[in-house]
């Protein structure tokens, strides 16, 4: 993952490379470093932590210059210390690095004599490239045989001891940005985080280096050839970035949720039917693959029953990181679709390439218009859930369900499984979505009471059936990555094959079920957690709750939702037990320890 900026300014470049740096702090937060050059000496400063930590050491310890590069680390290769903290700097070159050096064994190996500082494998980047420049190479021809000899996953920024005007930038698997000012040149992993700086952007295509000056970038394919990438507009609105009065931006991404979700309705479904591109045209497939990671893998498990159910679609699901690997056979009318907040994520990218060629369609939901995997689609849809900065995903998660609610209603339609006027009164029930959300937030207290308990549990188990177990699986994620207590879900069907022996007093079992048709089973496999004295809280609405609270430890009735609409509202309790979970234990809400928003590593 990583954050990387790099600035050839007109004023003094370390200020401004620390407010890039913030707005990238959601790719990494174990360390971070600024380099810069003053007349011509290259200089740096590092700091292990959150960036907050170099931002006080460069109060005491400034650090001069016009031109300079920054990182903000999640560390992959040594542990977060400052000896490993970026820019990595070696007699005239330093240089930042986000993705992984493969082969850097071998390469430490072949630089035998070279002083290493550091276990990571960006510093073997540093000594090639000097050992070049050592040789008789100028910076650019360094730069260009360095990367020749790079494998695996990068995007890096290269400063030259005695180059005031010149910043070479490559990538190759991991995305890079070049910002265009007046007189002035930005770097970057990401449009966001030059977004206040400069509003014209060209993206790097895979495998491109640039020569970045003062005067503009001239920009190389990989195999040398000059080319010219489009410019483009960074998105409205990709600089506001702020909590909004809320004290996690956590809360605030809860709290919007009714209103980007009303957004994404009012795009993708402004009347009776759903409307989505031409392209996406079901009469031309007989399968739909659905892929990603994390919480975006848990919104497709949740599709998967609506495809099936209410468009008679059949419909795989998988990881990104096992089903790039499967090589799985691709049968003809198959749609691939991959869903991505970030659009940057290193798997589901590797498996969107795994299906071009293969699929009908190569298509993509995701929240950032500009990413890797949007560009790479033949169609991508926007969820329009607005920056999430939180690393913990709440806003995104529920505007793909709502966007993937849509497209199964869109292909039941065009596959004549379901009648117009049937299709239309789910809409109707969607567009109720975010009144009924309004009406979950309100429970907000009561869920706090509970997360409070739920704070002093070592292991949480929640269950869920049907589309509920999804979830369920959704809702143990959020609770293990921001309170880091153990949790697990399980389809309660599942639990008398195992699971039920962990039952005890200690174990709070969490269970969420809407009274739908299967309301009855869950209820079954609940009685079976009381009757051995584990702990229930019960997520239901008032018909279940009318029926089903005796002997619980806690009830939470939301409003009756539907299989197309629960899973949008039962995700908020999820998200809010969590979020008051990890406040009850003090754990960093949203930079999780361990995490980052973007994972563009494998
Ligand atoms: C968890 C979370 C992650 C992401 C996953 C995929 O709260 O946010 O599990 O869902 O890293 O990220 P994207 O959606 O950017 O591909």
């Amino acid at each position: 993952m990583c954050g990387i900026v790099g600035i050839l300014g007109t004023h003094e470049v370390a200020p401004l490379i620390l407010e890039a740096l913030k707005r990238l702090e959601y790719r990494g937060y174990d360390s971070a470093g600024i380099a810069t050059l003053q007349d011509g000496h290259l200089d740096r400063r590092r700091a292990v932590g959150k960036l907050i930590n170099l931002s006080d050491r460069l109060v005491h310890e400034p650090l001069p210059g016009k031109a300079g590069i920054g990182h903000t680390r999640w560390a992959t290769h040594g542990a977060p210390t400052e000896a490993n903290a970026h820019p990595h700097q070696t007699g005239p070159v330093a240089v930042v690095h986000n993705g992984i050096i493969e082969n850097y064994r071998g390469l430490r190996a072949e630089l035998s004599g070279s002083n290493f500082e550091s276990e990571t494998d960006t510093e073997t980047v540093a000594h090639l490239c000097a050992r070049f420049m050592a040789q008789g190479m100028d910076p650019r021809a360094a730069a260009v045989a360095t990367i020749a000899r790079l494998e695996g996953a990068f995007a890096l920024c290269f400063l030259f001891h005695g180059e005031e005007d010149l910043i070479i930038a490559a990538r190759k698997g991991s995305p890079l940005a070049i910002g265009h000012g007046e007189g002035e040149m930005f770097v970057g992993s990401d449009a966001i985080a030059l977004a206040p700086m400069t509003e014209k952007i060209t993206y790097l295509d895979e495998g491109d280096y640039a020569f970045v000056t003062r005067a503009g970038a001239e920009v190389f394919a990989a195999d040398g050839t000059a080319v010219t990438r489009p410019l483009a507009r960074i998105e409205r609105g990709a600089a506001v970035i702020d909590k909004a009065g809320y004290k996690h931006f956590m809360a605030k991404e809860i709290h919007e949720q009714p209103v980007v979700f009303a957004e994404a309705m009012a795009r993708y479904a402004p009347g009776n039917l759903p409307v989505f591109p031409e392209a996406l045209d079901f009469t031309r497939f007989d399968r739909v693959v659905l892929v990603a990671c994390g919480t975006g893998y848990y919104s497709c498990l949740t599709a998967k029953y609506w495809f099936e159910q209410v468009a008679g679609l059949p419909c795989e699901v998988d990881v990104a990181s096992e089903f790039r690997y499967r090589e799985p056979p691709v049968a003809p009318r198959t749609l691939a679709l991959f869903v991505s907040q970030s659009g940057e994520t290193a798997d589901t990218l590797a498996a969107l390439r795994y299906m071009r060629g293969r699929a009908d369609l190569v298509a993509s939901l995701v929240n950032v218009g500009t990413s890797s995997i949007a560009r790479e689609s033949d169609v991508a849809l926007a969820i329009l859930a607005g920056i999430e900065v939180s690393v913990a995903s709440t806003k995104a998660y529920v505007n793909q369900l709502g966007v993937l609610a849509m497209l199964a209603l869109h292909a039941s339609h065009q596959r004549g499984a379901m009648t117009a006027p049937q299709i239309a009164a789910e809409l109707d029930a969607l567009r109720h979505v975010p009144d009924q959300m309004r009406q979950v937030l309100a429970l907000e207290p009561e869920i706090a009471r509970i997360a409070r308990g739920l704070a002093e549990a070592k292991s949480a188990l929640f269950l869920g059936r049907g589309v509920m177990y999804a979830t369920a699986l959704e809702a143990a994620l959020k609770l293990k990555e921001l309170s880091y207590i153990h949790a697990e879900a399980y389809a309660s069907g599942e639990l008398k094959h195992g699971p039920i022996a962990l039952i005890d007093r200690s174990l709070p079992v969490l269970v969420i079920a809407p009274h739908d048709g299967l309301f009855d089973k869950t209820v079954s496999n609940m009685q079976e957690v009381m009757a051995r004295g584990g702990p229930v809280t019960l997520i239901t609405d008032s018909a279940g709750a009318a029926i089903a609270s005796e002997g619980t430890r806690a009830v939470l009735v939301l409003p009756l939702a539907s299989r197309l609409t629960a899973p949008m509202l039962y995700a908020i309790p999820a998200q809010l037990l969590a979020y008051h979970t990890a406040i009850a234990k003090g754990t960093d809400v949203d930079q999780p320890r361990n995490l980052a928003k973007s994972v563009t590593v494998e």
